[in-house]
């Protein structure tokens, strides 16, 4: 199913012999205070700490005036976390510059789409394309990989800190998105013509009249979209240049964050050695289910962008954060829970952000293993130190891989387009949702899924899930044509193929390249508004056996079948009758396109009746509560399953085969038990 993963150099083996925890250490906050060091040391080893993230925000301390270096806090700082047996993931600096720099050379900060240059604030406000930037950040990150590459703690480089696509405006970085739409395109007409800029008179005639602040060129500003994640990619390849030649043996990572944040991680995955990422959720606001799903459905994210190989949770929060609307106290086990569902899915590790509460500042009030009034006694503390027990016991996890026999694509690309697109009906964030949607009817029936993108394999899949596929290219066409030709299952939804990667309209009708396949041809689309709905009944004998109605809202397609079996149909409006699901056979394989959103309910019953179609298995075969999610992932000989309830009630399950406690040994009943927010692992020899 997977490409095999490349041979292992010596330090990625390390990364994958264990599980990891930690957080992150400003210990640069506590120069000043004696006795605070020792006592972190002390707490770490106490909390079973075995990776601690460093330096992320300590450029300032650590070149206090230009050219003049204080590395002396720092090497105590490594020697120490060695002489405690606690491995270093040791950052560049580059997201927090000091005031001097930005005075010195104003040129290195941000300039605003109106032409003014951003001030020297907060944090992450620096143009990537500035030479002086870049040399600084070359001179700093060369003296650190020269000074640490043989430091013992030194496990990871943690590159930058969550890096993020906020564009800049100014005349170097004006010059070099020409310079890349140059590459692109080679002509001023071919570019034109990409852009259909003879709509409203947009032809240009020169690319210096080119300005990216136009929405209504989309393809222009899809691409400036595409520049500036390749302008940070860029920025990254430069930052970590002296990394890769004065230790090239240390794996190399960058903290990724969900998918919003103007970044494609499909691409930055094949510059990283390691994906890592910072995950925030709601906990206790919402139906924690669907929290639950949601971070179950980024973390195989995450997993994914490297094609499975596992990933490492690098920052969440212990308790509370302090940047979203509300954050709620996590109820007893949750932190445990979710550390351990980062871990069923693929996780090397948990680390949290952060280790030790600041006193001042902007995230004084943020969560943080150690917190202002101390640590011993507290109830956090406690657990964390709980999760560092339980991650110890289980090292043969960190290389384990899951298998899935569900992928469901997803493409950052498209979800810019739908943000540029004028369309009858403009929601377009419904499409990560969709997704998370889809992925979660497998999610609560314990049915492992990868989320797959461009340039993923797609073969060994018995079922492959496309929703909103507004942007379809033609290589990506031809992908799944090529796939479900094979014999594979392909599912689509209302909204597929409208478009190419220029966001310019198919030739020959939507959903033009993937028609054949589909066995369809879309004629018209309705849009239901906040209180309309429609409705679709399953057409009597259908082939996947559905037998359920369901309520339709936000979009009805009206498409005429080719070639294609009719599933189900409208009820209402003027086109009842019409298909509203079809499934057509395609060489060996099927493709089924959902022409209008149904509700829930519907969706379950599809899913359920596709998967059984295709003998696609849950990791347990016996029905999961509400709240309760149940996954598997290998380790060696090994198969582990996690069963996690995220809910405030107890619930039971039935165990289908000879199970052990992975903790104790002893045979896990048939009727297993779980606490509210309780967890068990379970283990079985293969
Ligand atoms: C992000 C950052 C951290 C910190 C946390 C707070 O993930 O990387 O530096 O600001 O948020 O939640
Ligand atoms: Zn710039």
């Amino acid at each position: 199913m997977r490409p095999e993963a490349q041979p292992l150099t010596a330090n990625m083996t390390t990364l994958f012999s264990r599980l990891w925890h930690g957080a992150d250490y400003n210990y640069e906050q506590w120069l000043d205070a004696p006795g605070v060091h020792a006592e972190d040391f002390r707490l770490m080893n106490a909390a079973g700490c075995t990776a601690m993230s460093v330096g992320i925000f300590s450029w300032a301390k650590l070149e206090p005036a230009d050219g003049e270096y204080d590395f002396g806090w720092l090497d105590r700082l490594m020697d120490s976390l060695a002489e405690h047996r606690v491995r270093a993931i040791l950052a560049t600096p580059s997201a927090a510059h000091p005031a001097w720099l930005s005075r010195k050379y104003p040129e290195v900060l941000r300039t605003h789409r109106d032409g003014r240059r951003g001030p020297h604030r907060g944090r992450q406000n620096f143009c990537r394309t500035s030479p002086v930037f870049r040399q600084k950040c070359l001179d700093i990150n060369t003296r650190l990989a020269e000074r640490y590459a043989a430091h013992p703690a030194l496990l990871l480089w943690h590159v930058s800190n969550e890096y993020g696509g906020e564009a800049c405006y100014c005349p170097s970085c004006l010059e070099d998105f020409r310079r890349w739409l140059w590459e692109r395109y080679r002509t001023i007409d071919r570019l034109n013509d990409a852009y259909w800029a003879t709509f409203w008179s947009h032809r240009y005639t020169d690319w210096e009249e080119i300005e990216p602040v136009d929405i209504s060129m989309h393809g222009l500003m899809l691409d400036w979209q595409r520049y500036n994640s390749d302008q940070v990619i860029d920025f990254y390849r430069a930052e970590i240049a002296p990394l890769r030649e004065l230790t090239p043996e240390i794996p190399i990572t960058t903290n990724f964050m969900r998918p919003l944040v103007g970044l494609d991680y499909w691409k930055f995955a094949r510059e990283v050695d390691i994906i890592s990422w910072d995950s925030y959720p709601e906990w206790h606001i919402h139906d924690d289910a669907d929290t639950a799903a949601m971070t179950g459905f980024y973390h195989d994210l995450h997993r994914g962008y490297k094609g499975g190989q596992p990933f490492y949770l690098i920052e969440t929060s212990p308790s509370v954060t302090n940047w979203q609307a509300l954050s709620r106290l996590k109820r007893p086990g949750l932190l445990k829970l979710a550390s351990m569902q980062a871990i069923a899915h693929g996780s090397v590790g948990v680390n949290y952000f952060q280790w030790r509460q600041s006193r001042g500042g902007e995230e004084k009030f943020h969560g943080a293993v150690v917190a202002h009034r101390g640590a011993d006694s507290s109830r956090v503390f406690g657990e964390v130190a709980e999760v560092g027990g339980l991650l110890g016991r289980f090292p043969e996890l960190s290389a384990g891989r899951r298998t899935a026999e569900v992928a469901i694509y997803f493409d950052i690309e498209n979800q810019w387009a739908l943000d540029l697109a004028r369309l009858p009906r403009n929601a377009t964030g419904e499409y990560q949702q969709t997704c998370i949607q889809h992925y979660t009817q497998f999610w609560r029936r314990g049915i492992p899924v990868d989320i797959v993108g461009p340039g993923i394999p797609l073969e060994g899949y018995r079922l492959v899930i496309a929703p909103m596929l507004y942007m379809l290219t033609e290589p990506v066409a031809a992908q799944f044509a090529a796939y479900t030709a094979a014999g594979g299952t392909l599912a689509t939804t209302y909204l597929t193929g409208l478009v190419d990667e220029s966001d310019l309209v198919h030739r020959g009708g939507y959903p033009a390249p993937l028609g054949d396949v589909l066995g369809i041809a879309l004629r018209e689309m309705d849009t239901f508004g906040v209180h309309q709905s429609g409705t679709l009944a399953p057409v009597a004998g259908n082939s996947l056996g559905l037998h359920l109605h369901a309520r339709l809202e936000h979009y009805a397609e009206i498409v005429a079948p080719t070639t294609a079996e009719v599933l189900a149909a409208y009820a209402s409006e003027f086109y009842a009758g019409s298909p509203a699901l079809t499934g057509n056979v395609y060489g060996q394989g099927r493709a089924y396109h959902l022409a209008a959103r149904p509700d829930e309910a519907f969706l379950d019953h599809f899913y359920q009746k596709l998967a059984a179609s295709l003998a696609i298995r849950p990791v347990l075969s016996s029905p999961i509560p509400h709240g309760v999610s149940v996954q598997a992932r290998e380790a060696g000989s090994a198969r582990f399953l996690f069963l996690m309830n995220f809910s405030d009630s107890p619930h039971s399950l039935t165990l289908d085969a000879a199970w052990q406690d992975a903790l104790t040994g002893a045979p896990a009943p048939s009727a297993c038990q779980l606490e509210p927010w309780g967890l068990r692992i379970l283990r079985m020899e293969k």
